[in-house]
């Protein structure tokens, strides 16, 4: 349960409207270390985010180690200072792959059927987050701002506060949150939402989200105060503000390295290999969430349906492994490739394969230079917290002959990105159609849709986000 904000120490808590004095520490399962090529959306976000800031970024190390050999790794690089703790196979079990991975993952992306639950792995769950606490406690100064992301460490506010720090403490959810009859399958659903009222600040991606968490507070009545108008939760007169803050990139760099990877040998082979024809564009962890499955097939029905454009486009869909000890993503993997392999088995010419099936990671600079040629991007996730591709297929675009993107509705993207071609990703019929207007849609409205995007991106950016979000928590 919470830690009642009058017990705790009040001299440590800071007053807004000190921000010199703030010193930024990010708390995130997945940190992007300086040498890192690849980091997934988070971790790219908020190393965007440290590097204009500074500051310490606390996480897992993505080591497994016995116990005894366990430990906190510090580095510094440019203005970042790094904490980094080791877990072992158990911790890393039951917290990542179990509890994170199989319970919450599934449920809070709308697939309760897929979620997998045990008293053990929540327990897990619940241990290694003490034990961030414990490790970042004595790192953390009176007037730290304490910046906590994602679903693996929802707890850390209220183990952090059992530990007297009083700091402000604020939460970002980058996944999607369902509304409270789904969020009330998962067992242990009381114990762990009461623990978000420990934040000074939740952030949540939408508008739909931030509605589904107060939701849940109110039909639970569990003690918790709710001012729906306000965006607020209250128990012992300590009060959290909910609000949306859509996360973004940063535009303006997607574009300088979409522009910079034109002359490069990498790029010019790519744009060599596609002799000429049309190129369909997805990038997407494998995930089960990202509606890869669905989006085969519907490019399949494509070629079907419209034998005119056999041959004249390609589709490159890029899809970096990903969670591989999850049964679920092995499964998926394996689909995929039957899809794929039946789709290219029935379409291809000797000259020509539909589907370019490519199952590792690209630096980001290089993906830019690959989303610049494509004239189709296609993010059709089933659901999904924001959706940083969608954003940086806009970013990468030349502006006098830009692509057009097929949008799930189902993305927070979506309520951002209304130029694009929104669809349902549960209806084929919607996606070949969506391609279809893609593929044969004016230079002139293709550059007005696009230029409304790459406009409201360019303000809100990733900087953006982060001064939003550090603004409200009273800091930054
Ligand atoms: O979507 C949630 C998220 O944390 C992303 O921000 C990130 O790209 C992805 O999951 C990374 O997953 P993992 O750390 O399990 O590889």
């Amino acid at each position: 349960m919470s830690r009642p904000a009058a017990n705790r120490p009040a001299a440590s808590r800071p007053e807004a409207g000190r921000p010199e004095a703030s010193r930024l520490v990010v708390v995130s399962n997945r940190v992007a270390l300086p040498r890192e090529t690849r980091a997934g959306g988070l971790a790219a976000a908020m190393h965007a985010a440290l590097k204009e800031h500074g500051g310490l970024w606390f996480g897992w190390s993505g080591k497994r180690v016995p116990a005894e050999q366990r430990e906190l790794h510090r580095e510094s690089a440019r203005n970042i200072d790094y904490a980094l703790l080791d877990l072992t196979r158990e911790e890393h079990e039951a917290y990542y792959l179990g509890f994170a991975n199989r319970t919450l993952w599934p449920l809070l992306h709308f697939q309760p059927t897929l979620m997998e639950y045990s008293r053990a792995q929540y327990a897990g769950y619940r241990a290694v987050n003490r034990m961030f606490a414990e490790r970042l406690a004595p790192l953390l100064r009176e007037d730290d701002c304490v910046w906590v992301h994602d679903y693996h460490l929802i707890p850390l506010a209220t183990e952090l506060r059992a530990r007297g720090i009083g700091a402000r403490i604020g939460f970002f959810l980058h996944v999607p949150l369902p509304p409270p009859a789904m969020l009330v399958n998962l067992p242990c659903h009381a114990d762990l939402m009461a623990t978000f009222a420990d934040y000074d600040l939740i952030g949540v991606q939408g508008r739909d989200d931030a509605q589904a968490l107060l939701d849940y507070f109110l039909v639970q009545n569990s003690g918790i105060d709710v001012d729906a108008n306000a965006g607020s939760i209250t128990i012992n007169g300590h009060r959290t503000r909910v609000a949306p803050f859509p996360i973004s990139i940063d535009t303006a760099e997607v574009a300088q390295e979409s522009m910079a990877a034109v002359g490069n040998a990498t790029h010019r082979r790519f744009l060599a290999s596609l002799q000429g024809r049309k190129l369909a564009i997805g990038v997407d962890r494998l995930d089960y969430s990202k509606g890869i499955p669905q989006r085969f097939k519907a490019f399949g029905m494509f070629l079907d349906r419209h034998r005119e454009w056999r041959s004249r486009v390609s589709y490159l869909q890029i899809a970096p492994p990903s969670r591989e000890e999850v049964p679920e993503y092995r499964e998926l993997r394996t689909r995929l490739e039957r899809i794929a392999g039946a789709t290219n088995g029935r379409y291809a010419e000797p000259d020509w394969v539909p589907i370019r099936y490519v199952n590792r990671s690209f630096a980001q600079a290089t993906l830019a230079g690959f989303y610049r040629v494509a004239q189709l991007g296609l993010v059709t996730p089933l659901k999904d917290g924001m959706n940083l591709v969608a954003k940086e297929f806009v970013a990468a675009q030349p502006p006098d002959d830009p692509g057009a993107l097929v949008l799930s509705r189902f993305a927070g993207a979506a309520n951002e990105l209304p130029q694009a071609i929104l669809v349902n990703p549960y209806d084929p019929d919607a996606q070949v159609e969506g391609i279809e207007q893609a593929l044969t849609m004016p230079r002139e409205e293709k550059r007005a849709r696009w230029a409304a995007m790459f406009e409201y991106l360019s303000t809100h950016d990733i900087g953006a986000w982060r001064r939003d979000f550090l603004g409200a928590l009273g800091t930054g």
